[in-house]
Formats: C-alpha cells, sequence, structure tokens
C-alpha cells in the first residue's frame, strides 16, 4: 500500500467525521481524516455546540449576579460586562477542546489533512491545500461534511447586520437591538444569550409556538418563562422582507401576522431557520452519488450511499441534525466496515434546547403518540414540588413519561427544567434496554435530586406519584 493509500478516509471532522476515524483506527483500520479547517471539531466544536454552551453558562452567571444575586442575599459591587472577556474565555474553551481532539486523532494514528477534497472515482479523493493537489486512495470513503445554516430569500446573509450563528457567537458588542428570525434551537439559544447580557430581544417564528416539535404544554411552559426573561415571542408571524434602517449598521425587518404588517428595527438581524446539508464541491454527481428531493445524500439503512464504497453519515444525510446522531452513525459505519455489526437505534435519540429552563424530549412526544391511535398512559410530575428545584430555585417546569397503555413500555419522555440535558439520559437508558414506567419509578434516586422528578412521572403513569396529587 503506498502511502497516500488507506483503508479508510474520512471527509469531513466534525463530530460524526472524527469519531468515525477514531473507532475505525481502534478497530485496526489505516485511516485519514480531511477538513478543509485548522482544527478538528466541525461546526459543533468550533462555531456550534460548544462555543453556544460556553456562553449561555456564562451569560446566565452575569444575568444571575446582576438581577438576581441581591435578592438572594449576595451582595456585588457595581456588575459590569466585558464582552471581549468574555468572548476570549468562550474561545479557549473551543481552542482546549479541538487541541484534545487534535491529540486523541494523532495518538490513534490516524493521517489528518487539512485541504477540501472532491470525490474522483468511487475510491479516490482530490485534496487541495496550500501545497497543491493530491489524489489520496481508499478502500473505502465516508462522507461527513456536515450542514450550513439556510439562508431565508427575503433575508440575504450579508454578515454584518443579517447574520448567522457563526457570527452571533462572536458579535463584538451587544446589539442594543437583536431580531431573531426562528424560535428553534439556535434562536432561542442566541437569543438567550444576547438578552442575558442585555440585547432587547424579539424571536420572530412562523409556526403559532416556540420550540415546536416539543409537546405542547412543554413549548408553552418554554414561551412563558422566555418571556418572563424579557425575550419577545412574535408567533405566527411571516417574514417578507428588510429595508435600510436609520444608519448603515442597522435593518428593519418587515413581516406578517394576521394580515397586519408589522415592523422590527434591529442593529442585527440572526437568521436561525434551520441548516441544510452541505454538498456543493464534493464531487457527488460525477461519481454517481445521488440525493434525495432535501438535498440530502441517499443513503440504505447501512448508510451506504448509491456507490458501494462510499458511505454518508451525519448533517448530510436523513435525520435529526444532531451532534450525537452523527457521532452513532460514524460508529456504527466504522464498525461495520471492520467486520463488526454497526447498528443505530433512531427510536431513541434525544434532543435538548439549552434555554433556561432547558427542554428535552426522547422518543415519541404525547401528542404523536396520540396521532398515532396509540392507547397510552401519561405521567407528569411539576418541578415546584421536587425539593431540590425549590432549593436551588429552579421550580419552572416538569417531567413527563409517555408509557404504552398495555406493556407500560417508556415511548417517549419530555422534560422541561433545569438540567433537562442532563435528566433526559436515564430516560435514553430505560428506552434503549426497553424499560417501562415501572421499572422508572422502581429505580432508587438519589434524594434530593431533579431526577425525582423522572421516577415521580414514571410512578405518576400508573397515578401513584407520591409527592403529588
Ligand atoms: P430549527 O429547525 O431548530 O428551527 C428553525 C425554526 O425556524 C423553526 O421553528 C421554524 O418554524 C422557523 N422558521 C422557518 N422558516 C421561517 C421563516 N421564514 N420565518 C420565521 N420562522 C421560520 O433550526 P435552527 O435553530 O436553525 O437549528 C439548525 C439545526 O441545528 C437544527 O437541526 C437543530 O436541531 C440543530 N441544533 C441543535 C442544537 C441543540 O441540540 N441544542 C443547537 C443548535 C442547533
Amino acid at each position: 500500500m503506498s502511502s497516500n493509500s488507506y483503508d479508510l478516509l474520512v471527509i469531513g471532522a466534525g463530530p460524526g467525521g472524527y469519531v468515525a476515524a477514531i473507532r475505525a483506527a481502534q478497530l485496526g483500520l489505516t485511516t485519514a481524516l480531511i477538513d478543509k479547517r485548522k482544527t478538528l471539531g466541525g461546526t459543533c466544536l468550533n462555531i456550534g455546540c460548544i462555543p453556544s454552551k460556553a456562553l449561555l453558562h456564562l451569560s446566565e452567571q452575569y444575568h444571575f449576579t446582576n438581577h438576581e444575586a441581591a435578592s438572594a442575599g449576595i451582595k456585588t459591587g457595581k456588575v459590569g460586562l466585558d464582552l471581549s472577556k468574555m468572548m476570549k474565555r468562550k474561545d479557549l474553551v473551543v481552542t482546549g477542546l479541538v487541541k484534545g481532539v487534535g491529540m486523541l486523532v494523532s495518538k490513534r494514528g490516524i493521517t489528518c489533512i487539512q485541504g477540501t477534497a472532491r470525490l474522483s472515482g468511487p475510491t479516490s479523493v482530490i485534496v487541495t491545500t496550500d501545497k497543491g493537489n493530491e489524489e489520496i486512495n481508499a478502500t473505502h470513503i465516508i462522507l461527513a461534511a456536515g450542514s450550513v445554516p439556510v439562508e431565508l430569500p427575503p433575508l440575504p446573509f450579508d454578515g454584518e447586520t443579517i447574520v448567522s450563528s457563526d457570527e452571533a457567537l462572536s458579535f463584538d458588542r451587544v446589539p442594543e437591538k437583536l431580531v431573531v428570525v426562528g424560535a428553534g434551537a439556535i434562536g432561542l439559544e442566541l437569543g438567550s444569550v444576547w438578552s442575558r447580557l442585555g440585547s432587547d430581544v424579539t424571536v420572530v417564528e412562523l409556526l403559532p409556538r416556540a420550540a415546536a416539535g416539543f409537546d405542547d404544554d412543554v413549548c408553552k411552559g418554554l414561551e412563558r418563562a422566555l418571556r418572563r426573561q424579557g425575550l419577545k415571542l412574535e408567533l405566527s408571524t411571516r417574514v417578507t422582507g428588510y429595508k435600510k434602517g436609520a444608519n448603515r449598521r442597522q435593518a428593519i425587518l418587515q413581516a406578517e401576522k394576521d394580515g397586519k404588517r408589522l415592523e422590527f428595527p434591529a442593529d442585527k438581524i440572526l437568521v436561525a431557520v434551520g441548516r441544510r446539508p452541505f454538498t456543493e464541491g464534493l464531487g457527488l454527481e460525477e461519481v454517481g452519488v445521488t440525493l434525495d428531493e432535501a438535498g440530502r445524500v441517499r443513503t440504505d439503512e447501512h448508510l451506504q450511499t448509491s456507490v458501494k464504497s462510499i458511505h454518508a453519515i451525519g448533517d448530510i444525510v436523513a435525520g435529526p441534525m444532531l451532534a450525537h446522531k452523527g457521532e452513532e452513525e460514524g460508529t456504527a459505519v466504522a464498525e461495520a466496515l471492520a467486520g463488526h455489526a454497526g447498528h443505530v437505534n433512531y427510536d431513541v435519540i434525544p434532543n435538548v434546547i439549552y434555554t433556561e429552563p432547558e427542554v428535552a424530549g426522547v422518543g415519541l412526544t404525547e401528542s404523536q403518540a396520540r396521532e398515532r391511535g396509540q392507547a397510552i398512559s401519561v405521567g407528569k410530575f411539576p418541578l415546584a414540588a421536587n425539593g431540590r428545584a425549590l432549593a436551588t430555585g429552579s421550580t419552572d417546569g416538569f417531567a413527563k413519561v409517555i408509557a404504552d397503555k398495555d406493556s407500560d413500555r417508556i415511548l417517549g419522555v419530555q422534560i422541561l427544567g433545569r438540567n433537562a440535558s442532563e435528566l433526559i439520559a436515564e430516560a435514553v437508558a430505560h428506552m434503549e434496554y426497553g424499560g417501562s414506567a415501572e421499572d422508572l419509578a422502581r429505580t432508587v434516586h438519589a434524594h434530593p435530586t431533579l431526577s425525582e422528578a423522572l421516577k415521580e412521572a414514571g410512578l405518576a403513569v400508573s397515578k401513584r406519584s407520591i409527592h403529588s396529587l
């Protein structure tokens, strides 16, 4: 085998791609990993999940110190914001993590190449680096090129006033007025960050609910909490365009609601209406890799594309655009290519929005189960009746368990509340092993913890919650 020939070549070093490369190397495949970015980790680590979580954490601390500390008996001096220092802290988190991933990948003997890859055949790729073009061959190729923000035709990105999450993670000053288009994960998370840091934030959403996709009671509870925090939510509102504002740096978002024209002046407009698979420039057509009607790489149930030697994973294929889904797919494909049985359980992929309170769900929502005509029993427990929630001032929200009426098997769980992102893991584990509401209810939970709310919701499925009526 020549030095530029591998068992596996992975295009894209996000959570899907780098995890696939590590798993393949663990299983003895010679592996190369290509990414055009200088650092590994893709969108998630560099300009997505990780920097947004750092800013959510820091902005929450700022907001608490500024607005709640005094009423909790904590005396502070004058509280101020040094945004550039906060951004540096966020950048430090990212740098540390991407360096760590780089170290893991190189210690596994994976060849990392910084460059842009284009398929030149079913088992070959041309990589353009700053030194020129190089052809690399591999028995198998995994496409893990990820996704990019969707642009709204009436609101084209200009990188300055009309921006995507890429820019909204690094504003150099707090916008006086921020208009967010889209009340999904990105819009609500970044809307929360800038609102906590002092922006007047309006979120404009096409659908009648924020965080649509979760159950209505979850959405309503979240909307109430966000409005209390000062975010303005304009639901059922359709964006029609924008016009220039008072000065070069301002714009006025134009929208329509119930036949009425609305205008929202803004220093920045963050468009967060979804992401689309990034397939341009990969040479898919030339080698015969086909796309589906939504522009995603078409794969079979083994994530194999229309070309036998090429697999695809993560945001570029069907399914939720979530880092952990991509990771599992990367692991499954690497294992299959090494002769093992790789598998992803798509029924049990948790979904989280990291607002305060957080929302998290897994499996079927209550409304999905009802739409399917499934006979269900639902158990719900409010955090206001949970000791730890009371002790830590986080009584907003509830846990809800949706179980099959006959078998008691858990079909889904929805949580609105602090640390819902962590609490959902227990529901995922029960569901992965086919657990019932009774299993959840009989599992011993440490007291006092928020996780007891989940146990109580499990008990409530059979109407025997101890701490609620
Ligand atoms: P999203 O799909 O979560 O939400 C987009 C929202 O925009 C929806 O509520 C939709 O109804 C609304 N919308 C669409 N067109 C609109 C229009 N013309 N006017 C007003 N509203 C409109 O997409 P988002 O937030 O951009 O996130 C992109 C992807 O990244 C998603 O798949 C998301 O799951 C993922 N992501 C996940 C995170 C997490 O796990 N916490 C964090 C950030 C992103």
